[in-house]
């Protein structure tokens, strides 16, 4: 692999992007969201964008909360996955991006597209999956389309809730009308809790993916995603050397490296 110490380096059609630390990522990270945003906007009339969960983002979303952007009213916003709590509760993606962003800019309430994850799993997922095809139809495409999809990856590989091992990751049976899912209600053994997540079919239709990955713990998975691995059972973020469309990753050199600065 190929790494300058400039930030940007190429590695099996991945494109990296290296920052000094967390903070550097998430501000290097947030001027190339509110570009993809605008380019969306500019060729499309509107931007949709599927926001992260979990620890890493939430620096980016306050970077983005500071910086001047206008368009926040022609932007849509998607979760990859969240949790099956309340909005409000600790655990919630919905709720951390709300604290860090959605409270901070002026995204019509009717643009913010949150699992409703204080329901029964099944019954959240099916309400997303609806509101997803509502979504792909408007677009005229096969799958709802991301603009800009932003994902994350844990030190198992994972990536939205998509753990290795999910069955979420087997190749589904290409049957004469079985339409693939979009969204799903997960039951992680490891955690021994129910996640909802968007499936590979919407990741894959993705314009673009931004995966943050910031940290020491996350190298031996960064390393084995980006160097080796292609197989999804084991590495469910591999599943972005399958995206239609680009691919960065916002990663620090505690990630990259495997040591910190
Ligand atoms: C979640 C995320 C998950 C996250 C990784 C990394 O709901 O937790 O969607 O996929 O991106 O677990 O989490 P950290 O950023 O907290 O390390």
């Amino acid at each position: 692999m190929a790494t300058s110490v400039t930030g940007t380096a190429m590695a099996r059609g991945a494109v990296i992007r290296l920052a000094e630390s967390p903070e550097a990522m998430a501000e290097a990270a947030a001027s190339e969201v509110l570009a993809v945003l605008e380019a969306a906007m500019a060729w499309r009339g509107e931007a949709h964008v599927a926001l992260a969960g979990g620890r890493t983002p939430a620096a980016l979303y306050g970077a983005l909360a500071m910086r001047p952007f206008d368009g926040w009213s022609h932007v849509h916003v998607w979760f990859g996955d969240e949790r099956a709590v309340n909005p409000d509760h600790a655990d919630s993606n919905y709720r951390m991006a709300k604290d860090t962003l959605l409270s901070a800019v002026a995204i019509p309430d009717a643009h913010v597209h949150r699992w409703e994850g204080e329901l029964a799993p099944a019954t959240a997922a099916e309400r997303y999956e609806a509101a997803l095809r509502t979504l792909a139809a408007r677009q005229e495409r096969a799958a709802p389309t991301f603009d800009l999809l932003l994902l994350g990856m844990g030190a198992d590989a994972h990536t939205a809730s998509l753990f290795p091992g999910s069955p979420l990751l087997e190749a589904p049976a290409i049957e004469p009308g079985v339409v693939e899912a979009f969204a799903a209600a997960v039951h992680v053994p490891a955690m021994n809790s129910w996640r909802l997540t968007i499936t590979p079919a919407t990741i894959r239709a993705a314009r673009i993916a931004f995966v943050l990955v910031t940290g020491e713990d996350k190298h031996p998975a960064l390393r084995h995603v980006l160097g080796e691995s292609r197989q999804l059972a084991d590495a469910p973020a591999s599943l972005l050397h399958q995206l239609q469309g680009d691919v960065a990753w916002y990663v620090d050199r505690a990630a990259l490296f495997g040591t910190a600065p």
